[in-house]
Parts: C-alpha cells; sequence; structure tokens
C-alpha cells in the first residue's frame, strides 16, 4: 500500500470543491523534512489562500475540519503559514508493517490499471566492442523494465540492435583485406574486433589528415583577426573593453587550435615510425568510400556480402551477450536495425502517397510544425536513414504489441531525432501509445571531459567490469584479512562477493545519478563502503543477517504469533517502520518521469534509517525477549526491502561480505 495515495485519497473529496485541479492540489503532500512537522506535509493552503483572496491559516483549518483522516492519522495541525503537518497513527503504522511482513510483495500493491510497456534500450552498435557508453542505457533500460514488471505492467523488451550500419561496411571490407585466416577460424570475435578497430585506426588516419589543413586555416585566420584586433584603436573606454574581451578570446581559441595541432602531429609522428600501418595506409588511400560501398553492397542484397553477414552476426551477437550475461541481462526480444530493411521502401511510399512527406533537393522529407529542419527518410541516392528504420520499427510495435507507451532509453545526444520521430508518428496517425525518450548523459573521466583511455581510445565495457570487480575483491580481501578466522570468507567467497559488489557498485553509482546529468566514473567512489553506494546498501543488508546468525533467528520461521506481537514505540523502531512502508511510494515515484535514481536514493535513505535504529535499538541485547523477536522482524523487513530494491536496479546482496 502507498502511504501517500491512501492519504491523498482522502483529501481528493474535499479538495475538489476548492479548484478543479484537485491533482495539483494532491501534488502538495509530502513526506516531512523534519520530524517535528510530523509524517507528512501538505502545502495547498498558501496557494488556495491567495486564489481565494483568505488568510491561508484559516483555509487550512477549514480543510482539516472537512477531511476525515480517521484510522490513518493521529495528529493533524496547521502549522507557520498554512501548513498542514500530519503524524500518522501509531496502530496504522504498526498494523501496516504487520501486513508488510507478512506479505510475500512486502506490501506493495500491483498497478489496478496495467499498462503494455515496450522498452527500447541498451541496443548497441554491434560488430564493434561495447564501451563505456552503453552502460548507462543498458543498466537504466534494465532497472525500468524490473521495476514496472514488479508493479503489474506487461513489459516487452527490445534490443534495438545496430546490426545493419556502416560498421558491418567496416569489418567486410575489414575482412576482405586484414583477417588472418587461422585467428578467424579458431577465435573469430577477437578477430572480428580486431579488424573493426583496425579499420576504424585507418579510417582515422584519413579523418586526421583532413583535419591538418583544416587546423592550419583556422590558425591562420585567427591570427589575423588578432592582429587586426590589436592595431584597431578604440574610440572610448567602453569599445576598449569589448575590444579587449575579444582579444582575450581570439587568444584563448588559438591556444586551442595551437594544442589541437601539437597533439595531431604527435599522433602522426606516432604512427610514422610503425611500417606495416604506413604501408597499409598507402595502400587504402580510399577506404572511407570503399567502407561506404561495401555497406551499399549489403543493402543491395549482394550475395557475397550477405553470407559474410550471416556469418559474422552469430559471433558479434556472441561477443555482446558475454557481457549481458555478467549483468545479468535478458531482453524479449532482439530486432535489430535489418529485421526492417525490407519494409523501408514499403514505409517511405506510404509517407509520399499520403503527402506526409515532400521532396527536397531531391531527398524525401517529413515537414515537421515547430522543427527548422525537416526528417529525412530517404536520401537522394535512395539510400534509408536511421529515422526510416525507427518509424518501421513503430509500426512494427504497433502491429505486433499494441502497447500504451514506448520508451526509448537512449544518450540525450539522439534528442533532436526522437522529437522528430515523435512527432512524425504524430502526423502519421500514432497519437495513442505515449512515445517517451529516457535520455541520459555522458560518462565523464575526472578531467571532466566524456570518459577515454589515456590513449584517447573508448573504454570497453567489458575491462570495464573486469577492473571494477578487480578492485572490489582487493578490497573484499582486505576487510576479510581482518577477521576472526571463524568469520572469514572462504577464497571462493570472496570471488563471489567481489562480483556482486564490483557489478553492483557500477551499475548502483550509475543508477544513482540523475539519469540528465553527466557524471564523473571513479571506481573508488562507486566502491566506497560508506555514503550512496551499493556496497553500503548492500552491507546492511550483511549486517541484519550477521544479527540473524549471532542471535540464531531464521525469518524463514516466522510464525503469526510472532508478527503479532510488533512493536514500534521506539522513535527510530517507528521512524525506520514509516520509512519501509514508503517502499511502493518510491516506486511509484521512479516511474513518474522514469528515474532510477529515486529508487537508489530511497534505499540509501533506508539504510541510514537502519544504521539509526541499529544504534538505537539494541537487537540482541534488548530489554526483552518480545522486543527482540520484535526488532528482529523490523530487521528482517529491512533486509527483504533492500534486497526486493536492489534486484530491481539489477543489483544482487549477499549474506556474508
Ligand atoms: N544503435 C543506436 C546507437 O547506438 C541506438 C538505437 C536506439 N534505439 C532506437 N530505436 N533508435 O546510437
Amino acid at each position: 500500500m502507498s502511504l501517500i495515495s491512501e492519504i491523498k485519497c482522502r483529501f481528493e473529496d474535499v479538495l475538489s470543491h476548492y479548484h478543479d485541479d484537485v491533482a495539483k492540489l494532491l501534488d502538495m503532500l509530502k513526506p516531512s523534512q523534519d520530524e517535528k512537522f510530523g509524517d507528512y506535509q501538505l502545502n495547498c493552503a498558501m496557494a488556495l489562500g491567495k486564489q481565494l483572496r483568505r488568510p491561508p491559516r484559516e483555509v487550512a483549518t477549514e480543510i482539516l475540519e472537512k477531511v476525515n483522516l480517521e484510522g490513518i492519522c493521529e495528529k493533524m495541525e496547521v502549522a507557520g503559514p498554512g501548513f498542514i503537518n500530519l503524524t500518522l497513527d501509531q496502530r496504522f503504522v504498526v498494523a501496516e508493517v504487520k501486513k508488510a511482513i507478512a506479505d510475500n510483495r512486502l506490501g506493495v500493491q500491483a498497478a489496478s490499471e496495467p499498462k503494455t510497456v515496450v522498452i527500447d534500450f541498451s541496443s548497441p552498435n554491434v560488430a564493434k566492442p561495447m564501451h563505456v557508453g552503453h552502460i548507462r542505457s543498458t543498466v537504466i533500460g534494465d532497472s525500468l523494465c524490473r521495476v514496472l514488471r514488479f508493479l503489474g505492467h506487461q513489459v516487452i523488451t527490445d534490443n534495438h540492435l545496430g546490426d545493419w550500419g556502416t560498421q558491418f561496411g567496416m569489418i567486410i571490407y575489414g575482412y576482405k583485406h586484414f583477417s588472418n585466416s587461422e585467428d578467424y577460424q579458431t577465435n573469430p570475435v577477437p578477430e572480428l574486433s580486431r579488424i573493426y578497430r583496425y579499420v576504424r585506426r585507418l579510417m582515422d588516419y584519413f579523418e586526421k589528415q583532413g583535419q591538418r589543413p583544416k587546423l592550419q586555416n583556422e590558425h591562420k585566420a585567427l591570427t589575423l583577426k588578432l592582429e587586426e584586433l590589436n592595431s584597431a584603436e578604440a574610440k572610448d573606454a567602453k569599445e576598449e573593453k569589448k575590444q579587449a574581451k575579444s582579444i582575450r578570446s581570439l587568444r584563448n581559441k588559438i591556444a586551442a587550435t595551437e594544442s589541437m595541432t601539437v597533439a595531431l602531429e604527435e599522433y602522426f609522428s606516432l604512427v610514422q615510425d610503425d611500417a606495416d600501418f604506413q604501408l597499409d595506409v598507402k595502400e587504402h588511400q580510399n577506404i572511407a568510400t570503399a567502407v561506404l560501398e561495401e555497406t551499399a553492397r549489403l543493402h543491395e542484397g549482394d550475395s557475397e556480402n550477405t553470407s559474410l553477414w550471416q556469418q559474422f552476426m552469430p559471433h558479434c551477437r556472441e561477443e555482446i551477450q558475454r557481457i549481458y550475461s555478467r549483468l545479468n541481462i535478458e531482453f524479449d526480444h532482439e530486432f535489430g536495425e535489418s529485421h526492417y530493411h525490407s519494409m523501408l521502401q514499403g514505409i517511405v511510399d506510404e509517407f509520399k502517397e499520403n503527402h506526409l512527406a515532400e521532396e527536397s533537393e531531391g531527398a524525401l522529407c517529413v515537414f515537421l510544425d515547430g522543427f527548422e529542419a525537416p526528417m529525412i527518410i530517404q536520401k537522394r541516392d535512395g539510400a534509408f536513414l536511421y529515422s526510416t528504420t525507427d518509424l518501421a520499427t513503430i509500426r512494427f510495435r504497433m502491429k505486433t504489441w499494441d502497447p500504451d507507451l514506448v520508451l526509448y532509453v537512449v544518450d540525450h545526444r539522439q534528442s533532436d531525432h526522437f522529437e522528430k520521430l515523435f512527432s512524425a508518428a504524430k502526423k502519421w496517425g500514432y497519437t495513442e501509445p505515449r512515445f517517451f525518450q529516457v535520455s541520459f548523459g555522458t560518462v565523464m573521466g575526472e578531467d571532466g571531459k566524456p570518459y577515454k583511455t589515456r590513449s584517447g581510445d573508448t573504454v570497453g565495457l567489458e575491462g570495464l567490469l573486469d577492473h571494477a570487480v578487480e578492485e572490489a575483491h582487493r578490497l573484499v580481501q582486505g576487510v576479510n584479512q581482518k577477521r576472526k578466522p571463524e568469520d572469514q570468507l572462504s577464497k571462493d567467497e570472496c570471488f563471489d562477493v567481489a562480483n556482486v559488489v564490483g557489478l553492483g557498485g557500477l551499475k548502483y553509482a550509475d543508477l544513482s545519478q540523475h539519469r540528465g546529468s553527466d557524471y564523473v566514473f571513479s571506481y573508488e567512489k562507486m566502491l566506497a563502503l560508506k555514503g550512496d553506494t551499493a556496497p553500503y546498501v548492500q552491507y546492511s543488508y550483511a549486517r541484519v543477517h550477521g544479527i540473524f546468525r549471532k542471535g540464531k533467528f531464521d525469518p524463514n520461521q516466522r510464525t503469526e504469533e510472532l508478527v503479532s506481537n510488533l512493536n514500534l514505540e521506539a522513535i527510530a523502531e517507528r521512524a525506520l517502520a514509516i520509512k519501509l512502508l514508503r517502499f511502493e511510494e518510491a516506486l511509484q515515484e521512479v516511474l513518474i518521469e522514469y528515474k532510477p535514481n529515486i529508487l537508489t536514493n530511497y534505499l540509501f535513505e533506508l539504510s541510514q534509517q537502519f544504521a539509526v535504529f541499529f544504534e538505537q535499538c539494541p537487537v540482541l541485547k534488548a530489554d526483552t525477549e518480545q522486543q527482540k523477536q520484535s526488532r528482529f522482524l523490523l530487521c528482517d523487513l529491512t533486509a527483504r526491502t533492500i534486497e526486493k530494491g536492489l534486484s530491481l536496479l539489477g543489483i544482487e546482496v549477499r549474506k556474508k561480505m
């Protein structure tokens, strides 16, 4: 049961007499920041007072006179300028906690109107190794799926693999020119990655070569401008100030182009000595065009390239599957871009026939209200685009699953694409399902720039997982060595815990960020035992089980009689109990804007509240046996809530760590 919805229900009727938009008023009901002000606070009387031209305190008093909170609240007060402070009824709290203890769902109700939701997440471009940029979509999408399912919704997960793009032109080209057939036979996955990276390297070389003259020209132009400005005479003080500012900014720009030039030259001098690479550079001057041609040939159904693609795909899938298995992530479907290829011409024709798209400069464009540039669905040369595939995907998903909602968990840099896509879908007639981009920011390095390896390459996801687990292993061993021999974990247990803590820490660090912001990647922070981290929350769980081991309490032997004796008299007991009852509230709040950080934050606060309880309310040394048993129950509900909450984030727990 959600406490907040229960209270809102009681206020709904009364508030509807004051304002048409009751939901807006009810939204002003919030958990109190300070227990002095009770458990919940309703702040709508101020706004209503203004609107009705009446003193807010008077409005608040009137609302309280009319509302019936019997059985839920035992104290209702008007405070300050017109806050309504509510204190939950102790008997109600006890009764609800008892229900939660006895319930496998921990008192969390399933949605009364379940929705069908498609989640498009992870969706990497295969044929190249997954990198740090894929972590966010993968873990955010997975946790939203888990939360939605737990709340009773029907979720269909679909990994919209990029299995049809230029990267295949790259490996086809690479395979034809650079593959080592022995390596490919014995171990195809690493060989394909090597080929991909090698082609990428050659293409980068030529791109960088193209940057050289551009940078030189830019530098020249900026220097000229600076000279001009330096010799110009200012009319007055104001202009002089302005000039000085421009000079400063020009100097900064010049410095930036200079440091880019230095980096570029460094790069060239490094690759200069690589004789084999230089030979390939000479022989593959046209690699960029050739790669596009290989891609085009694949798309046209060329038999050689099609059969290569069919040969490569299982290996590419195997490569990403390894990572998904480690992260315990599953998809219901993996309809990649290639799945839609045969539908694209039909979609384009339909747009044309229904005058939804027009030709402009040879390309077929969908013009959309509110957007400067149109959405192109077919290029002049007949090629289809990312957006064409996404339109086909919408049609397919609608026909196959008829969802109420489609979530796209994709990087914020694609926001423009999705805004246009959703608007085009509307124009096409898909007004009903709600399309929503769950966008997110970038993973940054400690230098404040997008996270890269020291040599400037993207960071491979697999190496990242390995490193997180290794670091966790070091920490686990460190802690373990300080324990008494009889309490120590075995070698295998240490590895197992390191895996759970390392991967959990990594996921949690990502999920605990507001998804819209960039965040700085740090192994040290994500594995810290104190603070808003997975290890801290996981440790609270293990701590409960430590208490159970010492006190020989078996939560599976919980009897009705035991539960009926639950008692929450101590302040810290009551506070922990109310926090536990807010689990459903937190889950529902996650789904308002699809923000898993609401759940991590809840679990962090729950763990903190548990620490306070543990400090103030001795469990093993409780005054009476009954009190001890009652506290065991509260510990147990805490552990189960943590376990469930973390599992909804895709994070595991261990009883000993
Ligand atoms: N493969 C794309 C990329 O790596 C993401 C696909 C997201 N989903 C979609 N339906 N467009 O950028």
